[in-house]
């Protein structure tokens, strides 16, 4: 099936920067600068200690401000111009030694193997809407990352009830577009893949990736990384702190954490 790309860009990079830019989101991402369930467990278990971190997706900085002690050299990066300025001014309203700039995820210009480690926050990665543009990600991260180097991140799982509902109307709108003569349901679905759905913010309409965990941990090792640890934050925070089975069927985050190896 030939995919015309061009609605689906509607929803991307451009979308993103205004979405995160307004109302209740803008000010969850600049304002509040707590861990989110799980996270804290995760970091400070899995991160090299005192190395380089670079933050993906940093948005205001929330992660980067909470773990910058840990680390001798912290810069955060995101695509969204506002939460950069945003996370500036804290940097310096508060005089913490953080470098933030406004940079692409799917394109990073840092040099190669500079850090120790990298982290891609809050289900940030899910942003990213093409699968080919996840894979550029992921390959560049390792890029970055030096040998052995940790990169974590997290994101939602499509085998999650929350998404049925998107996932039996994108179910419909394949079914009427095969048979002729049905009205074709659930039209705006046409060129969104399973695990696609859309989600609103101060009247914008974005489009956003829920993840399959079992085809990111083939994505991974196809571009380089070693799973070493997958959870999800329910489970954490119920002290189930083992990997397990069980790990991709989280209704919020599902964390990765992952070890650069030799391809
Ligand atoms: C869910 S927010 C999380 C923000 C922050 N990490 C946190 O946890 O508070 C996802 C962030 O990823 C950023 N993002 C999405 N696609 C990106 C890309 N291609 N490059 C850099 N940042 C991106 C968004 O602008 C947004 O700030």
């Amino acid at each position: 099936m030939k995919l015309d790309a061009k609605p689906i860009k509607e929803y991307s990079t451009e979308v993103i920067k205004n979405f995160y830019s307004k109302g209740e989101i803008y000010k969850d991402y600049t304002n509040k600068h707590s861990f989110r369930s799980g996270e804290q467990f995760v970091y400070n278990n899995f991160f090299i200690k005192k190395g380089s971190l670079l933050d993906v997706g940093c948005g205001g900085g929330r992660t980067t401000f909470l773990i910058h002690q840990n680390f001798n050299k912290i810069i955060g990066i995101d695509i969204n111009e506002t939460l950069i300025k945003s996370a500036y001014e804290t940097k310096q309203n508060e005089k913490i030694p953080i470098d933030f700039f406004v940079g692409d995820a799917v394109n990073l210009s840092f040099c190669n193997n500079y850090f120790d480690s990298v982290l891609f926050s809050y289900n940030g990665i899910e942003g990213i809407l093409f699968q080919s543009d996840r894979f550029k990600c992921l390959n560049e991260i390792y890029k970055v990352l030096k040998k052995n180097g940790i990169f974590i991140f997290s994101t939602h799982s499509l085998f999650s009830w929350t998404y049925v509902s998107f996932h039996i109307k994108k179910l419909i709108n394949l079914f009427t577009k095969m048979i002729p003569l049905l009205p074709n349901l659930y039209k705006e679905f046409d060129h969104l893949k399973l695990g696609d759905i859309f989600v609103k913010n101060a009247g914008f309409k974005m489009a956003w990736h829920i993840t399959n965990p079992i085809m990111m941990i083939i994505y991974l090792k196809k571009a380089g990384f070693k799973l070493i640890y997958i959870n999800n934050c329910e489970r954490i925070s119920r002290g189930l702190i083992k990997s397990s089975c069980f790990s991709i069927f989280g209704t919020q985050s599902v964390f990765y954490v992952t070890q650069k190896t030799d391809k």
